[in-house]
Order: structure tokens, then sequence, then C-alpha cells
């Protein structure tokens, strides 16, 4: 469970980072905001590459810094763009690695959230480590 003080931190630490996306080809910028269990916050906004797919989604540059910190354990993701739109299926399955059942927060750049679910419910019998084992 995450505090209401801790849903707006993570919310406006979103709309923080978005404004560092690195995206001349899209136009479209993303700002992410990482909670994790032990209470720490990663940000993350997405990175664009000439070569198109090697762009990085920013929830997945959020996670690539958390992991690469040593923090694995996760408890909720802002996700903040102007039309609040929804998590790619690569960033789904990503976050699905760690945290299935971590709360998803999408929201707009004024902070207003559109939307607030479960990774599972955004990813419903998804493949994670234990599809593996
Ligand atoms: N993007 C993200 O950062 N996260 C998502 O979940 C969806 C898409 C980025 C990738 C690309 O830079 C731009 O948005 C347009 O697809």
């Amino acid at each position: 469970m995450i505090s209401p003080k801790q849903r707006i931190e993570l919310i406006q630490q979103a709309i923080e980072v978005r404004r560092q996306a690195y995206m001349p080809y899209s136009g479209y910028a993303v700002g992410a905001a990482l909670l994790a269990k032990n209470g720490e916050i990663f940000t993350g906004c997405n990175v664009e590459n000439a070569g198109y797919s090697s762009t990085i989604c920013a929830e997945r540059t959020a996670v690539v810094k958390a992991v690469s910190e040593g923090v694995r354990e996760f408890e909720a993701i802002a996700v903040v763009t102007e039309n609040a739109g929804s998590p790619c299926g690569g960033c789904r399955q990503v976050l699905y690695e760690f945290a299935p059942y971590m709360l998803v927060i999408i929201a707009d750049t004024q902070g207003h959230v559109h939307d607030e679910i479960t990774l599972s419910e955004l990813l419903p019998r998804g493949f994670g480590p234990e599809s593996i084992a």
C-alpha cells in the first residue's frame, strides 16, 4: 500500500523527469517514477535513438536505474504523458519480471490520474520468472 503522500510525490517526480525526455523523432514525452519497497524513488524518461528500435521507454529507464543500484522490489510506478497514455506492452513485461502486483498510476501532465490499476490487470497471465522455473 502506498500513502497519499507517496502517490502525490510519485506523480510529481514523473512530471518533473518527463522534462528530460529525449524524443526528437516522436515528439511524445514520457516520465516515470518508480517507488521501491524500501521507499526510494527511481525516475526515468524516454530516450529515443536514430536507430528507432534502440529507443528506451521511460518505465524501462526507471527499472534499469533501480536494478543497477541493487534495488529489485517495487511497490508502484507513476507514468505521466500529456494524454495519460498507458504503458506499452514491452514495459508491462519488464515491470512484471520484478513486481507483478505493483500499482500502476497513469496520469497526465496536470497531475490528474486517469487510471490506477495493478500490473497483473494490465498484463493478465503474464510470463514471469516462475514460467521458466
Ligand atoms: N514510450 C514510453 O516511454 N513508454 C511507454 O510505455 C510507451 C512509449 C515512448 C517510446 C517513444 O520514445 C515514444 O514514447 C513514442 O512511442
